[in-house]
């Protein structure tokens, strides 16, 4: 059982369409997989299909029962999230003397009954991450392709590196770029890559995840890859980096 985070303060960088895709990979494979969203704008949940959502992950941490849904297929679960995340937020602060620790207490519990489990975290460094990040084994850092800057990554590693001191077990699975256009590959050879590798060294990793279509129509129609598009290449991309997650 390994507890992934997929984390970065940016929004827009792919960590929606990450723990889909690393998901539906990994439901493939016959892995038992739990999805928790932890953003109050509920992309994962409604890339997983999930309209009216009554309890969410904020019930979930603070001890609240039947907050896990499972998909009728029952392949895979989801604890989902609505806007009223925003709120709660602030009342999670109130409910503990250690509100970075709730996602992880209720986890405990129901740990067992999965293969893995994948969060997907706000663009904010706020009381949500910081759960995420204690309740993880891992986490990983999904960079756009275009928008790939050392000073954002750096930032990004700053943060995570504050959280290790509560979360000393807490490994780092590494980078990997998502949204790669066809002609962005020489670009990023050329210019970044070397430099990025000096900082990373193995934590860069060879996953390259492409810009493919099927990645929005897949959530439009709240289809995970494997279903709504088995053979498209995202479905590949992220099958090779979900083998690099088995793997590490
Ligand atoms: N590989 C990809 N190909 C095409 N579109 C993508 C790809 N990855 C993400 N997107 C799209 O980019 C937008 C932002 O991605 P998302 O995963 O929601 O980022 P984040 O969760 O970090 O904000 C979404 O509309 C998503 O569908
Ligand atoms: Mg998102």
């Amino acid at each position: 059982m390994e507890v992934i985070a997929i984390t970065n303060q940016k929004g827009g960088t792919g960590k929606t369409t990450s723990v889909l895709g690393i998901g539906s990979a990994l439901i493939r494979k016959g892995k038992r997989v739990l999805f928790i969203d932890l953003d109050p704008q509920s992309n994962l949940t409604r890339g997983l299909g999930m309209k009216h959502v009554f309890l969410t992950s904020a019930d979930f941490m603070t001890g609240k029962d039947k907050c896990i849904f499972t998909s009728k297929a029952g392949n895979n679960s989801l604890i989902p999230a609505n806007d009223s995340l925003y709120t709660k937020e602030s009342e999670l602060m109130s409910h503990s003397a250690l509100p970075q620790n709730l996602l992880k207490k209720a986890l405990a519990k129901v740990k067992d009954q999965f293969d893995y489990i994948l969060i997907d975290c706000p663009p904010a460094l706020g009381m949500y991450t910081i759960n995420a990040l204690i309740a993880a084994d891992t986490f990983y850092i999904p960079m756009q392709a275009g928008f790939f800057s050392l000073e954002g990554l750096n930032k990004v590693l700053q943060v995570t590196e504050q959280v290790r001191e509560l979360n000393r077990d807490l490994k780092f699975g590494g980078v990997f770029i998502t949204r790669l256009h066809p002609n962005d590959r020489r670009i990023i050879a050329k210019n970044i890559i070397s430099s990025i590798k000096k900082t990373l060294g193995r934590k860069f990793l060879n996953a390259f995840i492409r810009e493919d279509v099927s990645a929005d129509e897949s959530q439009i129609r709240g289809k995970l890859l494997h279903d709504y598009a088995p053979g498209s290449r995202i479905m590949e991309d992220y099958t090779r980096l979900s083998t690099i997650i088995e793997q590490s």
